[in-house]
């Protein structure tokens, strides 16, 4: 298939990558397992998004909540990251993809943030897909932040209160000019949206489906798509009106 295959394609995915430690669980194996199936999921995904020509992708790769986690799950974790780090970089670079993450770095060792800032001054100047990883990532963390620095701002006389608006609060967030992600994808079977982006998902789609992440391949991609071809986004509107915009 090519970019243009006929029927609409996201521009921006988020993904809630859930299930892994199931996944090595059914075959008897440790939860770190789980985790590195979970990485080679995910460089499948993005290799499909690049293909396609999606915009955008963002990946919930560990939550702020993920913290709580015992310590040697999130060691082994960390160490998975640093080695994904050093090892996926070049390719991701070649294809010419331009990586950001989102979340409290601070929280993170100083070689890992180290790492983060170097793979996003490498691909700063690319211009294929969009890949934000959201690390310690918080969808109330996010709203938080956007807060303080507005509400910054207004202390300083830099933003008028009354002339706060709904584009200013998209700036101040994490993902700040993407546009809000068109489908969500949350794979292991919950549906929930576990604090990831909370202000950006207000339209989004929401897929949901059994499959844990390590197994989500081509044909899992390829059923989410064609599920997401299929809505009718309104944003409001009526069937009626929606349609003829459709046609206009
Ligand atoms: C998602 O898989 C990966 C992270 C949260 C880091 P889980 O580790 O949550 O897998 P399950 O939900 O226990 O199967
Ligand atoms: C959400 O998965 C976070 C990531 C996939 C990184 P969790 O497994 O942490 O979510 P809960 O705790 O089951 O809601
Ligand atoms: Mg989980």
């Amino acid at each position: 298939m090519t970019k243009d295959e006929g029927f609409s394609l996201p521009r921006h995915i988020a993904v809630i990558m859930d299930g892994n430690g199931r996944w090595a669980q059914r075959r008897l194996l440790p939860r770190q397992a789980g985790h590195r199936a979970g990485l080679t999921a995910a460089r499948r995904l993005i290799e499909a998004c690049v293909q396609r020509g999606i915009g955008a992708l963002t990946l919930f790769a560990f939550s702020s909540e993920n913290w709580r986690r015992p310590q040697p799950e999130v060691g082994s974790l960390m160490g998975l990251f640093m080695n994904a780090l050093e090892s996926e970089i070049a390719e991701l670079h070649k294809n010419k993809v331009r990586m950001r993450f989102i979340g409290a770095r601070e929280q993170f060792s100083a070689a890992l943030q180290q790492g983060m800032r170097e793979s996003e001054e490498l691909t700063a100047g690319n211009n294929g897909l969009v890949l934000n990883i959201a690390a310690g990532y918080g969808g109330r963390w996010d709203l938080l932040q956007a807060a303080r620095r507005l509400v910054g701002e207004a202390v300083s006389g830099r933003l008028r209160v009354e002339e706060l608006d709904e584009p200013q609060v998209s700036h101040a967030l994490a993902l700040a000019e993407l546009p809000d992600p068109d489908l969500f994808i949350r794979t292991g079977g919950e549906q929930r949206i576990s604090n990831f982006l909370l202000w950006n998902l207000a339209y989004t789609e929401l897929y949901f489906t059994e499959v844990l992440w390590p197994d989500f391949d081509a044909a899992a991609l390829e059923a989410a798509l064609s599920w997401f071809a299929q809505r009718q986004r309104r944003f409001g509107r009526t069937p009626e009106q929606t349609r003829d915009a459709d046609h206009a």
